[in-house]
C-alpha cells in the first residue's frame, strides 16, 4: 500500500484499434463501453457541445459591457488558448482512449491527488454547465411561448434566487421548471444509450447549424461597417473597452468554447479513437473558431454594440429590421435546439467522467456499474440528473457561469502540462497524434488558460476555493483510502 499522494497511473500504449473492437491495455483496459461512434459523430458531438449559450447569450453581453466590436477579437484570443489546449488533448485522447479525459490524463502524468482535483474541476465543467445551459434554454423557451401569448409565470421559470454584487437576492421565482424539466428529459436520453443519444445529438446540431448559416446570410446585407467604427473602444474603467476590455471579453467568451473537449470522454466509445479523436477534437474546435467569429462580425455590424447587452442578442438584432423579423422567432426555435444539444453532451459526458474514477476506486463503485442491456453507467447519468436538475432549478446562470469556466480553465491548463511530462516521463509510447514543438506549445496552453482563469477568481475565489476544499475533504473521507493503485489492486 502505498501512501504517497502523487501516486501515478503506469501508462500501457493502447494496441492499434480496428472500428468495433474494444481497447485493451490502455490504462486499465477499459472494455465495458460500447465502441460505436464514427469520427463524424465525432465532430458533430464537439459542435453539439460547443454552440450553445456562449454564441447566443453571451458574445453581444461581452460586446455591449467589455469588447464593442472588438469581441471578434475575444473569440480569437480565447480561441487561441483553446487550440492549444485542444492540440494536447488530441495527443492525449488519441494515446489512452479512455473515458475519464483530463481526470485521467493527469493521473498518468501528475499524480493520484491532482487527478482527483482535476476530476473535481471537471464537475464544475460538465454538471455544472449543464445546469448553467438548462437555465439559457428555460430563458429562451419562455421568450417564444411569450410571443404566442404562453408564457409560464415567473414563479415557475425563475430559480429563487439571483446574485446581484455579492449578495442572494429574492427574485419572486420558486424554481426553474422548464430548466429542471430539460435535464430529466435529457438524462432519461443518456440513460438509454450513447448511440441513440449521439443520433438526436447530429440531429439537433444540423438544426443549429441551419439557423446559425441563416441568420449570417440573412443578416449580412444588413451589415453596416460604421458599427465597426471604433473597433476597438476607448478604455472606460477597469475591464470596460480598450485592449483590457477584450481580454475581459475573451475570458466570457470562453465559455463558448467549452465543450470542444468532451469529445475525448468519449473515447472509450470511439470506432476508432487513434485516428478519430483528433479529427473529432481539433475539427470541432476550428469550425466552430470559424462560425463564432462570422456571426460576432455579422452581429455587431448589424447593430452598435452598445444595444446587444440582452438575454437574446442574435434576436435582438433581427428585431431591428422589420424585414428580418420572420426569421427570429426560427432563431429562436434553433437557439433552443441548440441549447439542448450542449446539455446534452454535458450530461453524457460527466457520468463517464465518474465511471472511470469509480474505477479507479475515487468514487463509489456504484458510478462504474454499467446496465446490462443499454451498456451504459446508468446510476451515474440519475446522480448526475438529479444535482444538475436541483441546481438548474435553484441557482441563478450568472453564478453558475463563471464556475464552469474556471474549473474547465484548470483543466485545460493541466492536460497542458501533463502532454510535456509525459513526453519526459515516457518518451516511448506510440504516440498516433504527436503536438508539434510541444516546448512551446504546452507551456503557451498552461500561460493562456491560466490568465484567462485568473479574470473570473479574482471575482469568485471564496467560492472556488470552498469548492476546492469540500473536494479534498471527499478525497481523504473516501478516495484516498479507497484507490485501487494505492491498495496495489
Ligand atoms: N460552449 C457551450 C455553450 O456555449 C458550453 O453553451
Amino acid at each position: 500500500m502505498s501512501n504517497s499522494l502523487f501516486i501515478t497511473k503506469p501508462v500501457q500504449a493502447a494496441p492499434h484499434v480496428d472500428a468495433g473492437e474494444p481497447v485493451h491495455g490502455s490504462l486499465q483496459g477499459e472494455v465495458t463501453l460500447k465502441r460505436t461512434l464514427t469520427a463524424r459523430q465525432l465532430v458533430a458531438l464537439g459542435v453539439g457541445a460547443v454552440i450553445g449559450a456562449g454564441i447566443f447569450v453571451l458574445s453581444g453581453q461581452a460586446a455591449a459591457a467589455h469588447a464593442g466590436p472588438a469581441i471578434m477579437l475575444s473569440f480569437v484570443i480565447a480561441g487561441i488558448a483553446c487550440a492549444f489546449a485542444g492540440l494536447c488533448y488530441a495527443e492525449f485522447a488519441a494515446m489512452l482512449p479512455v473515458s475519464g479525459s483530463a481526470y485521467s490524463y493527469s493521473y498518468a502524468t501528475l499524480g493520484e491527488i491532482v487527478a482527483w482535483f482535476i476530476g473535481w474541476n471537471l464537475v464544475l465543467e460538465y454538471l455544472f454547465a449543464a445546469s448553467t445551459v438548462a437555465v439559457g434554454w428555460s430563458g429562451y423557451l419562455n421568450s417564444l411561448l411569450h410571443d404566442f401569448g404562453l408564457a409560464l409565470p415567473n414563479s415557475l421559470a425563475a430559480a429563487p434566487f439571483d446574485v446581484v454584487n455579492g449578495k442572494l437576492t429574492p427574485t419572486g421565482g420558486y424554481v426553474n421548471l422548464p430548466a429542471v424539466a430539460i435535464i430529466g428529459a435529457i438524462s432519461a436520453l443518456c440513460y438509454v444509450g450513447i448511440r441513440q443519444s449521439a443520433i438526436v445529438n447530429s440531429v439537433i446540431v444540423a438544426i443549429k447549424l441551419i439557423v446559425i448559416f441563416m441568420f449570417v446570410a440573412f443578416g449580412a446585407k444588413y451589415v453596416d461597417p460604421a458599427n465597426w467604427h471604433p473597433f476597438i473602444p476607448e478604455n472606460q474603467g477597469p475591464g470596460k473597452f480598450g485592449m483590457e476590455g477584450v481580454v475581459r471579453g475573451a475570458a466570457i467568451v470562453f465559455f463558448a468554447y467549452i465543450g470542444f473537449d468532451a469529445v475525448s470522454t468519449a473515447a472509450g466509445e470511439a470506432k476508432n479513437p487513434q485516428r478519430d479523436m483528433p479529427i473529432g477534437i481539433l475539427g470541432s474546435l476550428f469550425f466552430c473558431t470559424i462560425i463564432y467569429i462570422i456571426v460576432a462580425a455579422v452581429l455587431t455590424g448589424m447593430l452598435p454594440y452598445t444595444e446587444l447587452g440582452t438575454p437574446k442578442p442574435v434576436a435582438t438584432a433581427l428585431a431591428a429590421y422589420p424585414s428580418l423579423l420572420w426569421l427570429k422567432t426560427i432563431v429562436s426555435i434553433g437557439a433552443i435546439a441548440g441549447l439542448s444539444s450542449v446539455i446534452l453532451v454535458m450530461l453524457m459526458s460527466q457520468p463517464r467522467i465518474f465511471y472511470s474514477m469509480a474505477q479507479d476506486g475515487l468514487l463509489p463503485k456504484m458510478f462504474a456499474k454499467v446496465h446490462p442491456t443499454f451498456q451504459t453507467p446508468h446510476r451515474g447519468t440519475i446522480v448526475v440528473g438529479v444535482v444538475a436538475a436541483v441546481l438548474a432549478g435553484l441557482l441563478p446562470i450568472g453564478f453558475l457561469g463563471d464556475l464552469v469556466s474556471m474549473g474547465t480553465l484548470l483543466a485545460f491548463a493541466t492536460v497542458s502540462a501533463g502532454v510535456l511530462i509525459l513526453r519526459r516521463t515516457r518518451p516511448d509510447l506510440p504516440r498516433p497524434f504527436r503536438v508539434r514543438a510541444p516546448w512551446l506549445v504546452c507551456p503557451l496552453g498552461v500561460i493562456f488558460c491560466l490568465y484567462l482563469f485568473w479574470q473570473p477568481f479574482a471575482e469568485n475565489w471564496h467560492v472556488m476555493i470552498s469548492w476546492t476544499v469540500l473536494g479534498f475533504l471527499i478525497y481523504f473521507g473516501y478516495g484516498f483510502r479507497h484507490s485501487r493503485l494505492r491498495k496495489g489492486a
